[in-house]
């Protein structure tokens, strides 16, 4: 058996001088005098190593030489008083097996600071670093923080497909899904590939959202929730954009946008208070390294309600805010990134949710309100992050909502079902897509995307 039940972070909380254990870990340093190595044990369950002590005349001279950064150890010994500061215990190794063969000389990870991009090229390794750890058990805690949050609230969580037939957001930027020859594939007389002959019969993408058939579960379930991966083939080569990224979409019957705004700004500040909770070492260390305003930005974003304006209302302060921006502030354009980052880092400094977008900048499905020009539309914007969450209360009236797919040239026969859904029982809904990453990297600080996945996919970019 070689499972153990403890952990350096077991050991470091409850951990009793006097107890004989075995724990499974990496090296992070060991540094030596004549007569004792001292081992820096980390095994990823926390922040911090234990250190694990090893009397030079009890081990062979090759092992020990051997156990050195980046090496993987199994150590059984005795807890005992740690007499340097910090930790209350150390072990005193008994016995230790080392796996592999360690090449310490060639080990990229050594013991000097690395830069964010250099980490990116070892993607496979980047998580035993101190940065990465904390990242990766931050995102843990966030995606846990998320499934209670709705539990707790009597959402259920529904797996929606991630191979689609249909565009949800008529986007045109997907990831086709064929098993055709590329080289030969059947054609139609006019040219064109026949993709009845592709394995579904029918041209078929990965998701950009799950958003559509959500909205099947909601229209049933009453409250549901989706959280997975959804793909984007757009060319953004940006710190905020990744190909593939993962999206929690809660859709609600019954909730109007206001009742979906009130919803998502709980939902939020109980995320964001949960890591500050369940994570405390791992935000103070980021915060050291990378982002001295971390915890005061998360703390204002628990503490203080978001501001909520209007598109008309954006427009109008940008118009008349004497700031000059590279694209055009005008009615019925998109906000751009330089827009959304005046509005909450300099004019209000808060988070903004920002409703009523014209409809001709918005998707489809989106209700229209009654000034016939602007939908009931809600983008949430975030200081240093800009966009994290969009989303809308859904057209739910059949003939207005097969009038704008109409009106966007959107094929009526690929959306027949989602079209049923307000011939038979329809009900007012919400619902909202939050960016998964785009979260981290407010809870972490981080200044890029491909900092806070295991492994990040981006144009000309799907390594590791
Ligand atoms: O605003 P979006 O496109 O909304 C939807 O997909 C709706 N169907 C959601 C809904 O109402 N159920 O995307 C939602 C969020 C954005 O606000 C952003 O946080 C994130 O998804 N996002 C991306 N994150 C990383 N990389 C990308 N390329 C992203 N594109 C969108
Ligand atoms: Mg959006």
């Amino acid at each position: 058996m070689l499972a153990s039940p403890h952990t350096v972070e077991s050991v470091l909380k409850t951990g009793k001088p006097g107890e004989s254990l075995t724990l499974n870990g990496w090296v992070r340093t060991k540094r030596g005098s004549k007569a004792v190595s001292f081992i820096a044990l980390n095994d990823g369950t926390c922040f911090d190593n234990l250190q694990v002590v090893a009397d030079l005349e009890k081990f062979d001279e090759e092992l020990l030489k051997k156990i050195a950064t980046g090496a993987c150890i199994s150590v059984t010994g005795t807890l005992v008083e740690s007499p340097g500061s910090g930790q209350a215990v150390e072990m005193q190794a008994e016995n230790i097996a080392l796996w592999g063969e360690a090449d310490a000389e060639t080990y990229p990870l050594q013991k000097k600071g690395h830069t964010l991009e250099f980490l990116r090229e070892i993607a496979h390794l980047r998580p035993r670093t101190n940065t990465f750890g904390a990242i990766f058990r931050i995102r843990h805690h966030l995606a846990f923080a998320i499934h209670k949050f709705f539990n707790d609230r009597g959402f259920y969580y529904v797996n929606t497909p991630i191979i689609t037939g249909s565009d949800a957001e008529g986007a045109g930027e997907m990831f086709r899904v064929s098993v055709l020859d590329a080289k030969n594939p059947p054609l139609n007389e006019d040219g064109s590939v026949n993709f009845e002959e592709d394995f579904f019969g029918a041209e078929s993408n990965l998701t950009v959202s799950g958003q559509l058939q959500a909205e099947i579960a909601a229209l049933a379930l009453s409250k549901v929730y989706t959280f997975g991966p959804t793909f984007r083939a757009e060319n953004s080569n940006t710190a905020r954009h990744l190909a593939e990224f993962w999206m929690i979409e809660p859709e609600m019957a019954f909730y109007d946008l206001e009742d979906n705004m009130n919803l998502c700004e709980s939902f939020l500040q109980f995320c964001v208070s949960h890591i500050l909770g369940h994570c405390k070492s791992d935000l103070e260390f980021l915060q050291k390294m990378y982002e001295p305003t971390l915890l005061e930005r998360i703390h204002f974003v628990i503490n203080n309600p978001f501001k909520r304006i209007t598109y008309t209302e954006a427009i109008d302060i940008l118009e008349n805010c004497g700031q000059k921006f590279e694209f055009p502030v005008a009615w019925g354009n998109d906000l751009q990134s330089e827009h959304e980052r005046y509005l909450v880092e300099k004019h209000f400094n808060s988070p903004v949710i920002v409703t009523d977008y014209p409809k001709g900048i918005k998707a489809f499905y989106m209700r229209a309100n009654d000034d016939g020009k602007t939908v009931r539309a809600m983008d949430i914007l975030f200081p240093g992050i800009g966009e994290v969450v969009g989303g809308s209360q859904r057209e739910e009236r059949y003939s207005v909502l097969l009038e704008r797919v109409k009106e966007q040239g959107i094929h009526e026969e690929d959306l027949w079902w989602y079209l049923e859904l307000r011939k038979f029982g329809t009900a007012p809904h919400s619902g909202f897509g939050l960016g998964f990453e785009r979260l981290m990297l407010f809870v972490t600080g981080m200044g890029n995307i491909r900092d806070v996945i295991l492994a990040p996919r981006t144009p000309k970019n799907a390594k590791f």
